[in-house]
């Protein structure tokens, strides 16, 4: 019998809409082509997965808890203090330890509208309020975040580039986001897709951490490094950051197979070289296609284009999905995002690349 009082989640959890992630299949079909999750069509470096298969020798033990080696293989390579880095659980963890860390009931966090939803989900999660300011012309627009912070603001999140309209905020502009921010708001630069952008005024904040105490920077093993299975992305922090966070993650919050992976695929420098060569080749060719075929395509930075169908006419975008999804090509429709007219497409395969455009080709060619 249901109980006249059960136990009440604390507030604001109802309030959050269950994170919808990219569909891997299609019924009926047992060939499909997932292009809906910015995943590398590459997968990963062979070292990573011999080294989990390695990790599989020792899985009675618990991992070593603080990411040591791998924490430290991050500051070589980047130049970084190593007890300045965090490692989590994916990104993900880590941008929900921040917020749980620094929102209290009644703040305020700021992101973007259409951007990646986890900002607003672990902000609920904290009985916070999430503000999402509107994008201009697909970009971060920096003034209408400075706008819109309020005397209960503690965290600004900055997506760049960005989920999932692909496009950057640069590096003169965080630094101007920065000036504009009391010292006592934390602003999360999340650089989940940072190893793809190449314009020359991208910067994924390192800089700004290095010189602030309210900076921190978000990475992951998840994109160009092809580990989205393990789970596994570090931050780049302020010492007092770090500790703070330190306190409330989980003790062994990443898996051992994971930490030996994640190492692994660092010090792949040739099959990382292919993954953003592969990108840099097919980005602007899927680029120059679908613009030819009449669908606006929002100029990207990440391994993903944005298609905005709106000027073909209400529904064209489900329907381009659907016709898509027929032949087994899984792109991610963003009704989700708050973008029902336009899916989001992720750079794969040479030949899943030229299928999407002969299939949106021959879609768009018969609703004439
Ligand atoms: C912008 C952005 N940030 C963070 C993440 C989370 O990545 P992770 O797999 O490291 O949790 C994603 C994944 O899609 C993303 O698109």
């Amino acid at each position: 019998m249901a109980s006249s009082n059960p136990p009440r989640p604390r507030a604001g959890i109802l309030e959050i809409e269950p994170y919808v992630a990219g569909q891997s299949s299609v019924p009926g079909r047992n060939r499909v082509v997932k292009l809906s999750s910015n995943e590398t069509p590459l997968g990963p470096s062979i070292r990573a997965i011999e080294a989990f298969r390695a990790a599989a020798e020792d899985l009675y033990s618990y991992p070593e808890g603080s990411g040591r080696d791998l924490r430290s293989a991050l500051a070589r390579k980047y130049g970084l203090e190593a007890e300045r880095i965090l490692h989590g659980n994916g990104s993900d963890e880590i941008l929900a330890v921040h917020t749980q860390a620094y929102l209290s009931p009644g703040d305020d966090s700021i992101a973007t509208e259409h951007s990646f939803p986890i900002y607003e989900i672990a902000t609920l999660a904290a009985n916070a309020r999430a503000i999402l300011v509107p994008n201009r012309n697909n970009c971060t627009d920096i003034d209408a975040m400075i706008a819109a912070l309020t005397p209960r603001t503690r965290i600004v999140f900055v997506c760049s580039p960005d989920n999932p309209n692909g496009t950057y905020v640069p590096k003169s502009e965080l630094e101007r986001l920065h000036a504009a921010l009391p010292s006592d708001v934390l602003l999360v630069i999340d650089g989940a897709y940072a190893e793809y952008a190449r314009a020359a005024d991208y910067s994924a904040g390192d800089f700004l951490v290095r010189r602030a105490d309210n900076v921190v920077m978000t990475r992951t093993f998840s994109k160009i490094y092809g580990l989205a299975a393990l789970r596994i992305g570090w931050a780049y922090a302020p010492v007092a950051v770090a500790d703070v966070v330190n306190r409330i993650r989980l003790p062994f919050n990443t898996n051992r197979p994971a930490q030996m992976a994640a190492l692994a695929a660092l010090g792949d420098e040739a099959h990382f070289k292919a993954a953003s060569d592969h990108n840099a080749k097919w980005l602007p060719w899927l680029e120059r296609e679908i613009t030819a075929l009449g669908v606006r395509v929002v100029p990207s930075q990440g391994n993903f284009l944005l298609l905005d169908f709106a000027a073909l006419g209400k529904g064209t975008a489900l329907a381009a999905d659907a016709a898509l999804k027929n032949e087994g090509l899984i792109l991610r429709a963003l009704v989700n995002y708050g973008l029902p007219e336009c899916l989001r497409l992720t750079v794969g395969l040479e030949e899943a690349n030229r299928a999407v455009v002969g299939v949106l080709g021959k879609f768009l060619a018969g609703r004439k």
